[in-house]
Order: C-alpha cells, then sequence, then structure tokens
C-alpha cells in the first residue's frame, strides 16, 4: 500500500521502516570515509560486483536518507541534498550550461542567483538573458536558438510574483531546455512544480524544508536519470552537507506540513489586516484578490505561502522605525522557519544595489518582507498594529 498524503509523507518518507539497532529515526552516520576490509572487497566494487559507500563527498547515509524522503515529497524518481540552496542551484546550472548556451531567467529571483548568472557564467561563456516580468508570451518571445535552460522562481522573492508554471514547461519542451524551478518560496506542500511540467525543482533547504532557523541546505528534485547527472557534478564541486545538517532537515521535514498549513492561514489573516490599515501603501500576497497573479495562484498553488511583502505609505526613516518598534519578528535575512523574520529589503538583501538598479527591480525604500513564523496569528496582528502606530506618531 502507498501512501500519498502530505503529512504522512512528510513524516514516513523515504525512511526505512527498520532501522540499524531498532532505533526509530533516522541516524547520524559521521564519518568522512567508508573503510574496506580486504583489497578482494574494493576489487569487487571497482568492477561493480558490489554497491556501497566509498568517501563523504560521494555519499552519506543520513543524507541519503533524506534525499529519499525530499524525493517522495516532491513526488519525483530521486532528489540530491546540497550545503546550501546556492549549491543546489550552482551545481544544477553548471550541470547543464556550456559554452555558447543560453540561460533565459523568468522574473525576479534571488540576489545571488542573479549574481552568479550575471557574474560567473559569462566567464565560461554561457549567454544570460531576462525575462523582467513574466507575462503571457513574454518568455516565448524570449528564447532563442541556443537557450538550454529556462529558470524561474515560483512565486518570486520579494513581490510574490507567480509566473504560470504549465506556460513556461510547453515553451521549454518545444524548444529543448530544461526547466529548473526554485520552489523554495512554495515548498511541495503549496506547490507541485513536477507535476505541471518542471524537470528540475530546486529548493533552498534553509527555509521552509528545515524550517528552524538552524541549518543551511539545499535540494534538487527530478527523474533518476536528470538526478545522476547533477550527482556527478555534486561529486567534484562538493557542495554535499555535513551528516548532522542532513538530520536536522529530517527532524525539520516532519512538521513541514502542519508548519506550512498553519502559516498560509496565518500569512492571508496579516496580510488581510495590513491590507486595511491606511499606513500600508500595497501588499504583496497572492492570496490577495488583488495581487497581480491572484488568477494563477489560485489555480497553481495549493496555499499562498507565510511571506507577506508589503510598502509602507513612508519613508526609509519611518520604514525603519517601523521595524524597530517591532517587538515579535527578528530583523533578519531568510525566511519560513518557525520564528517570524522581518526586512527592510532596500537595506538587507538589495543594499548591494544601486538606487537605481532597486527601482528597475521595483524595491522601494518602504517595502518589508516578513516571513511569517508560527507564533499566534492574532500576536503577530497586534505586534504589527503597535509598531505601525508607533512609526507614523511624529
Ligand atoms: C528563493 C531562494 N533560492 C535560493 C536561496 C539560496 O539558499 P541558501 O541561502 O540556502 O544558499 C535563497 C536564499 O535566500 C532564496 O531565497
Amino acid at each position: 500500500m502507498s501512501f500519498r498524503g502530505l503529512s504522512t509523507l512528510s513524516v514516513h518518507g523515504g525512511e526505512a521502516r527498520r532501522k540499524p539497532e531498532n532505533v526509530l529515526t533516522t541516524p547520524i552516520y559521521q564519518t568522512a570515509t567508508y573503510p574496506f576490509s580486504r583489497m578482494a572487497e574494493r576489487l569487487a566494487y571497482n568492477e561493480g560486483k558490489l554497491s556501497r559507500l566509498t568517501y563523504g563527498r560521494y555519499g552519506n547515509p543520513t543524507q541519503r536518507a533524506a534525499e529519499e524522503k525530499l524525493a517522495a515529497l516532491e513526488g519525483g524518481e530521486d532528489a540530491l541534498l546540497f550545503a546550501s540552496g546556492m549549491a543546489a542551484i550552482t551545481t544544477t546550472f553548471l550541470t547543464f550550461l556550456s559554452q555558447g548556451d543560453h540561460l533565459l531567467f523568468v522574473d525576479q529571483c534571488y540576489w545571488q542567483t542573479r549574481t552568479f548568472a550575471t557574474e560567473l557564467l559569462p566567464r565560461l561563456g554561457v549567454e544570460v538573458g531576462f525575462v523582467p516580468r513574466w507575462a503571457p508570451g513574454e518568455v516565448e518571445a524570449a528564447v532563442r536558438a541556443n537557450t538550454k535552460v529556462i529558470f524561474a522562481e515560483v512565486p518570486t522573492n520579494p513581490h510574490l510574483h507567480v509566473p504560470d508554471l504549465r506556460e513556461l514547461a510547453g515553451v521549454a519542451r518545444e524548444c529543448g531546455a530544461v526547466l529548473i524551478v526554485d520552489s523554495t518560496m512554495a515548498s511541495p506542500i503549496n506547490l507541485r512544480p513536477l507535476e505541471l511540467g518542471a524537470d528540475v525543482v530546486i529548493h533552498s533547504a534553509t527555509k521552509y524544508l528545515g524550517g528552524h532557523n538552524d541549518l543551511l541546505a539545499g535540494a534538487a528534485v527530478s527523474d533518476a536519470e536528470t538526478i545522476e547527472k547533477i550527482k556527478a557534478t555534486r561529486d567534484y564541486l562538493g557542495g554535499i552537507p555535513d551528516p548532522h545538517g542532513a538530520y536536522l532537515l529530517i527532524r525539520g521535514i516532519k512538521t513541514l506540513a502542519v508548519r506550512v498549513r498553519h502559516q498560509n492561514q496565518a500569512a492571508q489573516r496579516i496580510a488581510e489586516f495590513l491590507e486595511g490599515r491606511p499606513e500600508v501603501r500595497r501588499v504583496y500576497y497572492p492570496g490577495l484578490p488583488s495581487h497581480p497573479h491572484h488568477h494563477i495562484a489560485v489555480k497553481q498553488l495549493s496555499g499562498f505561502g507565510g511571506v507577506v511583502s508589503f510598502e509602507l505609505e513612508a519613508d526609509a526613516e519611518t520604514t525603519s522605525r517601523f521595524l524597530d518598534a517591532l517587538k515579535l519578528p527578528y530583523m533578519a535575512s531568510s525566511f519560513g522557519g518557525v520564528e517570524s523574520l522581518v526586512e527592510q529589503s532596500a537595506l538587507t538583501s538589495f543594499c548591494k544595489f544601486t538606487p537605481k538598479e532597486r527601482a528597475e527591480l521595483g524595491i522601494a525604500e518602504s517595502l518589508v518582507r516578513l516571513s511569517v513564523g508560527l507564533e499566534d496569528p492574532e500576536d503577530l496582528i497586534a505586534d504589527l498594529a503597535q509598531a505601525l502606530e508607533e512609526a507614523f506618531r511624529s
């Protein structure tokens, strides 16, 4: 009998029912290498007659259990774990791109993903193109004969745009490109990219998957053949996680479904509260009918996520005063964990960009990104209300 519920898969997916010494939880195999007992064993391994682990950079049982859990949750044949989301992204890009190829970015993306694409890839002879804002037909118009990879974050960070994945999958199929989707913001609970036609799903497992703001990890999920190709690149690039990090990830994923469903509901309430406040100019949340991609979000997502971005009717200083007045969310970059986090995007994630670049990217000085944690939504709303009053008092 196979169980398909996402809560069940979060808890049990990928884990062996019987484990060594009859323990319940997957052990941490904290080892760098795996000795052979005799040379005959090594030779049998060399000749392909024996399958086993040899060295920590090529695999680890704790890491493997996390990979199998992720594959089960995301509905892929296999998965790979990485030391960080960026390791997952860079290793996957480098697997599919060579000199003379074209990589097409759709809509917004995490700034370091963009930096990798604009700083390093051109030095390797890869051409990089951007569709700055997804709209129907724009991606089809931007592909070229040499487009090998189409990349999109869904939803995007920080404006939570929702590019239509079925459309992107159609374009990718048509031009023979690999469609890579960074689904970090959605998690497997809210979005099923492989079912919608993506070839590879990427996660910064640092966010919702880990869920406790205490680990860095990344993941790629796909069919077995594609994962084998990406693994060959990971084997020499070396961005694999520590076994202890893999254990923490397994533990975090067990509560993924309940956490994300709570965060979906709490963020929706908070977005509606903020939209009703006179101090707030605009709220970006795909669960609000006012969001430009709400009509796609309702079809594509099964939950709208735990991040709410909004602009205050204020300058940068008043916005900073609002952040200073908040008592519950920590002022920190990241999202998806149990503690609510808040940032003034222009002065944190986008602080290295010039004001002109920020304006082009739509990053207003008063843009606030709130990652809703697991606190009671009533407490978060009360905190947001008192901080708005405090910031706008003078
Ligand atoms: C959407 C998205 N993808 C990838 C990353 C990179 O992940 P990591 O910080 O785990 O390397 C981030 C980090 O914030 C992100 O927001």
